[in-house]
């Protein structure tokens, strides 16, 4: 059975579209059958497979066109492995648009779940916010992983996102999990680093697992540019350990449930 997982934080430059390459990556070198969602008006993850969003809106093969204009997924899904359903800005538009609709919540889920078990593992990058796009990301997965950066500021975001979860478990969703936190960006000499990861720790655990830090590389950035995984292009790199055994914890999750 297909597991969905959502990679949510509604602070901005967590780790989020990096960690859903460099996991999916991980996850079909395991050879797993994997596919990327992006749920970004930004379109980071589409632009960092190497698409141009302009043109495939212009070709109706963005997920704006499934959600909103009655297209299939499979008519809009880019197939390899990863595949990737693509966005463009014009996703932005869907917000207004989704407000509007009796089951706002739940047009993803619905849209996905004729392609969904052509695959082991889908991996839903959100936008960094908690409006509807990433409401229906979070309503459409089994669980949630949680990708932080280990500042101030970005561990403060967590308990409004568990608070949004918990409220999808009650009636929307009432499958979905938190598969754990992910701190990123780690540089292990900064004492505010350590200090925010033991926050993390003592405020969440045992509740909450926190995976083993990704530390902090400039290889991250080269590998967007080069439009390659970091795992694939720099697979030495010190923190892409973190996504292998996050893979393997991701491929166990599976098996167990
Ligand atoms: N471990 C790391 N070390 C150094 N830089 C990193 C690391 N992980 C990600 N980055 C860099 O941090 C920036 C933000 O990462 P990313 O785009 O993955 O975050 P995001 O949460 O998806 O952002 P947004 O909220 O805008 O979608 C990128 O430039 C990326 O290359
Ligand atoms: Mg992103």
């Amino acid at each position: 059975m297909v597991k969905i997982i959502a990679l949510a934080n509604q602070k901005g430059g967590v780790g989020k579209t990096t960690s859903t390459i460099n996991l999916a990556y991980a996850l079909v070198q395991k050879g797993q059958k994997v596919l990327m969602v992006d749920m970004d008006p930004q379109s980071s993850l589409t632009i960092y497979c190497g698409h141009d969003p302009r043109v495939l809106e212009q070709q109706q093969k963005t997920v704006y066109w499934a959600l909103m204009k009655e297209k299939e997924m499979s008519e809009i899904l880019i197939s390899d492995n990863p595949s990737v359903i693509a966005s463009s800005i014009h996703l932005a538009s869907a917000e207004p648009e989704l407000v509007t609709l009796w089951d706002s919540a739940t047009v993803l889920r619905d849209k996905l779940s004729s392609i969904k078990n052509n695959y082991d593992f889908i991996l839903i990058d959100c936008p960094p916010s908690l409006t509807l796009l990433t409401i229906n990301a979070l309503a459409s997965a089994d669980t949630v992983l949680i990708p932080v950066k280990t500042d101030y500021l970005s561990i403060m975001g967590i308990p409004l996102l568990l608070d949004t979860v918990e409220k999808l478990q009650k009636r929307t969703n009432t499958r979905l999990k938190v598969f754990g936190v992910l701190p990123t960006m780690f540089n292990s000499r900064n004492t505010h680093d350590n200090d925010c990861l033991n926050d993390l720790k003592q405020s969440l655990e045992p509740r909450i697992r926190i995976f083993d830090p990704v530390k902090r590389s400039t290889s991250f950035d080269r590998s967007a540019a080069e439009g390659k995984s970091t795992l694939e292009l720099s697979p030495g790199t010190p923190g892409t350990e973190v996504y292998n055994s996050l893979a393997e914890a991701i491929i166990a999750y599976g098996k167990e449930n």
